[in-house]
């Protein structure tokens, strides 16, 4: 009921697991996913997929995002990103749970369906459902030809280039990236400055030598990962940009080490999930150097109080945490693409660790081609 996994024909390239060579591919994958895309001279971005002139990218209000699984967290990141810099409302919602609900499609709504495969069936049908109601609908997507790119009204290929493992990484990367894209060019038709958009390409231009200054991190991760992989269960928070981050850190943990990790907004620990803090549930907590740094260390002094681990991710080191592994910082509104790159690489050394097959996870399918 699912399509295949026939890694068969596609190299290894030499490490032990395709999912360690697709996280270690991410300078390449971001740099082809951005590649004659960025203009210098009006700081906006190229993006002819998307077969749209100026006053019809003016015409939409508001944008909605679908997707499954990875590919639905990459897609909050992309909301953001899209509030942000276009000043637009926008948010994300799985495909299945638009698609059941009947939802009211506008005219002055944009719709965004992401997909690596572009084959996902709960994907492809939102979108189905959404042209059968008029609606307008970009995909980005990594598989050129896809169900999903040919359903699309135009949309952004990531040429991130094949994905073999289950666990989605460099995809998850490059469609945020591609978001960096799609609301650096709704921005710049609406109000974002000149100076705002020229710091954007900027920040766009540096992220593959950054991701591979994290990739100079592996070790410490793998050693933290080993000292975290025993534990019955992880807690990942984040708070707005951290968020959907800490979303997809936990998604790759259960996905590929099945040790039970749940992820919640950093402010929502003391409205429950408090109760779970304990040393036996230790916590990842994502903490950008941003307006909500100050934040996000009191709730890690409200985690310390009740004898949780934390493993903190981010751009300084701070006594609040036990751990702490530093990447380098970009714009804030870029930081949570590479701020994602370290927690694949402790879900990756966890599963190792664990001994589970790290490709091919139990229960799962690379592509959910049916409902
Ligand atoms: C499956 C995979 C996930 C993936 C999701 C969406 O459930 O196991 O890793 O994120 O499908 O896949 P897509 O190809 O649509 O991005």
């Amino acid at each position: 009921f699912t399509v295949d996994w026939d890694a068969g024909h596609y190299d290894n390239g030499g490490y032990e697991h395709y999912l360690l060579k697709e996280i270690s591919e991410q300078p390449d994958t971001v740099a082809r996913t951005l590649r004659g895309r960025i203009d210098d001279r009006f700081h906006i971005a190229h993006l002819g997929g998307l077969d749209m002139d100026a006053r019809e990218t003016r015409s939409f209000r508001r944008v909605k995002i679908i997707g499954c699984g990875s590919a639905y967290y990459s897609g909050q990141i992309g909301a953001q990103l899209i509030e942000e810099l276009a000043r637009m409302p926008a948010d994300a919602e799985p495909a299945s749970e638009f698609r059941y609900r009947g939802p009211v499609v506008e005219p002055d709504t944009l719709y965004v369906a992401i997909s690596q495969s572009g084959e996902t069936y709960d994907t492809l049908a939102a979108v189905q459902e959404l042209k059968r109601k008029g609606g307008r609908v970009l995909g980005i997507v990594n598989t050129v030809g896809s169900a999903i790119a040919r359903e699309t009204d135009g949309g952004i290929y990531l040429h991130a280039g094949p994905e073999v493992s289950v666990a989605s990484t460099k995809a998850f990367t490059s469609t945020a990236v591609a978001f960096a894209l799609l609301a650096l060019h709704l921005g710049r038709v609406r109000d974002l400055s000149p100076a705002d958009g020229r710091r954007i390409c900027e920040g766009l231009r540096r992220l593959p030598e950054q991701i591979k200054e994290i990739l100079t991190l592996e070790e410490q991760i793998r050693e933290l990962a080993i000292k975290y992989a025993d534990a019955p269960g992880m807690m990942f928070v984040g708070r707005v940009r951290g968020y959907p981050v800490a979303r997809e850190g936990a998604q790759k943990l259960k996905e590929i080490s099945y040790v039970h990790a749940e992820a919640y907004p950093a402010s929502e620990l003391k409205h429950g999930p408090l109760a779970l803090i304990s040393p036996e549930l230790p916590t990842v907590a994502v903490v950008p150097d941003d307006e909500l740094l100050d934040k996000n260390l009191t709730t890690l002094g409200e985690i310390r109080a009740r004898h949780g681990r934390i493993l903190m991710v981010g751009h300084r080191t701070s006594e609040a945490a036990d751990d702490c592994v530093v990447v380098p910082k970009n714009e804030n509104e870029l930081d949570p693409i590479l701020l994602t790159i370290p927690l694949q690489l402790f879900a990756y050394h966890a599963a190792v660790a664990l001994g589970r097959d790290v490709d091919r996870p139990r229960n799962l399918a690379k592509s959910v081609t049916v409902e």
